[in-house]
């Protein structure tokens, strides 16, 4: 089974959780970012990413490389923005959608304590799925490490091998 792990990360928790989940997969990573990129820092961080995710916008992507015939499953891993999905995975879906038909799809959702359940209900409406394989949310992996985090990446990984 070939995954790919599509993520987004603006400050680098997803990055951190795609390239853990990775690393046990054997999956490839596949590092998706918007031509204007969001801030990072202070209020216009949470302002700009905040409103964007809230109009669901879907900006335009930087080329990246997808061969969606290379694999069975695909992972998304992003961060809740407003409690919704974040724009560029949005943007990512709407491309892919007939692409990723047939295939299992799962989700890791970086947040920092709001929790994930509504937003993973938006994700399936965006792939027009009714379930997801398996699901994992995580509070700031990076920025608040700790064993249990990287426990649950671990069983996520053993419920994918099953
Ligand atoms: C614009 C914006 C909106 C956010 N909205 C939420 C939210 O609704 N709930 C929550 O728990 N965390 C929220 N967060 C926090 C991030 O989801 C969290 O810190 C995540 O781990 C960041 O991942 P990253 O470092 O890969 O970008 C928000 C962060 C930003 C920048």
């Amino acid at each position: 089974m070939k995954t790919a792990i599509v993520y987004y990360s603006l400050t680098g928790n997803c990055k951190y959780a795609a390239r853990m989940t990775a690393r046990r997969l054997s999956a490839d990573l596949i590092e998706i970012a918007p031509v204007n990129a969001y801030p990072e820092k202070g209020f216009m961080k949470f302002f700009r990413g905040g409103k964007s995710a809230v109009m669901g916008e879907k900006p335009a992507l930087k080329q990246y490389y997808f061969e969606p015939e290379m694999y069975d499953r695909v992972i998304f891993c992003f961060p809740v923005w407003a409690g919704n999905v974040t724009p560029p995975i949005r943007t990512f879906i709407e491309e892919n959608l007939d692409a990723l038909k047939g295939k299992k799809l799962a989700a890791i959702l970086c947040h920092s304590g709001g929790g994930g359940s509504k937003t993973i209900e938006k994700l399936k409406e965006l792939l027009k799925v009714r379930e997801l394989e398996a699901e994992l949310e995580l509070v700031d992996p990076r920025d608040k490490p700790d064993a249990s985090k990287d426990k649950a990446i671990e069983d996520f990984c053993i419920e994918l091998k099953k």
